[in-house]
């Protein structure tokens, strides 16, 4: 199997704007080493916070990352329970650690479903990170692109009932603005660890022209040197925007 490991990231001109990442395979790491799939995701967390970080200190200016979906309340209880607990420690900590690096951190998608708790600390973070001008950090929790869209779509047609907005006024860039990535540049990079090759329905109006590119590494053990290659990776593409 290829390496997909780089020492160096490119140069910062040369980066994406906005990243996204699909922290998959936690579940998968933990039960290969026998044990429970909350212990990947606690691995996994270390790595968030790891990768974070890094992507700050390269020059990266926005990056969102798929944490929990709509549909992983699915999950068995112990496991969706398991990861609220984890969401209150990395913010937590993130309160703390991001400080230095200067991240901003927002939260993409229904964050109201949460704790009472949970909802506190996500205000909390919010708050504390609302002057911060270094890399922006989108936190996808209760996050999916279709309920996404829908609620653009509701808002939009209650702005036109109440008269603030009229049909023709509608285009790509009203939708964007109503998206909650609203004002940030769509995502230049997705990408996705763990050998799969899904959009699993994060950042579907955005990344309409985004590249893709998945990686055979499990979430748990991956490394800046895992994303330097995935950014090399990137800047060989050529993006043509429906172009020629
Ligand atoms: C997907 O792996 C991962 C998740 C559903 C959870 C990701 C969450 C974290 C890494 C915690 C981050 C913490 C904060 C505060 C952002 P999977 O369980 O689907 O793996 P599998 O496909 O191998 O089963």
């Amino acid at each position: 199997m290829e390496k997909q490991y780089v020492s160096a990231a490119p140069a910062p001109e040369c980066l994406p704007a906005h990243l996204g990442i699909i922290m998959d395979g936690n579940g998968r790491w933990a039960e290969k080493k026998g044990l429970p799939r909350s212990a990947g995701h606690t691995a996994g967390a270390a790595v968030f916070k790891k990768i974070t970080r890094y992507a700050s200190s390269i020059g990266i200016r926005y990056l969102t990352v798929y944490a929990f979906s709509t549909e992983n309340w699915s999950r068995p209880q112990e496991e969706v329970g398991a990861l609220m607990i984890l969401f209150k420690k990395y913010l937590q900590d993130s309160l703390r650690d991001f400080r230095n690096d200067d991240i901003k951190v927002r939260f993409i998608g229904d964050t109201s479903k949460f704790s009472p708790d949970l909802k506190k600390l996500i205000e909390e973070t919010r708050e504390v990170c609302k002057d911060r001008t270094g890399m922006v950090l989108n936190i996808a929790m209760n996050y999916g692109g279709r309920a996404e869209i829908v609620n653009a779509v509701h808002e939009i047609a209650e702005n036109v009932q109440k008269g603030m907005l009229i049909p023709e006024e509608i285009d790509e860039k009203l939708i964007s603005s109503y998206m909650d990535t609203a004002g940030q540049p769509d995502p230049d990079l997705i990408i996705r660890p763990s050998g799969e090759h899904r959009i699993s329905n994060f950042l579907l109006w955005q990344s309409a022209y985004t590249e893709y590119v998945t990686m055979d590494i499990l979430w748990p053990d991956f490394v800046p040197g895992n994303l330097n290659w995935a950014l090399q990776e990137y800047v060989h593409r050529n993006r043509r925007f429906g172009g020629v």
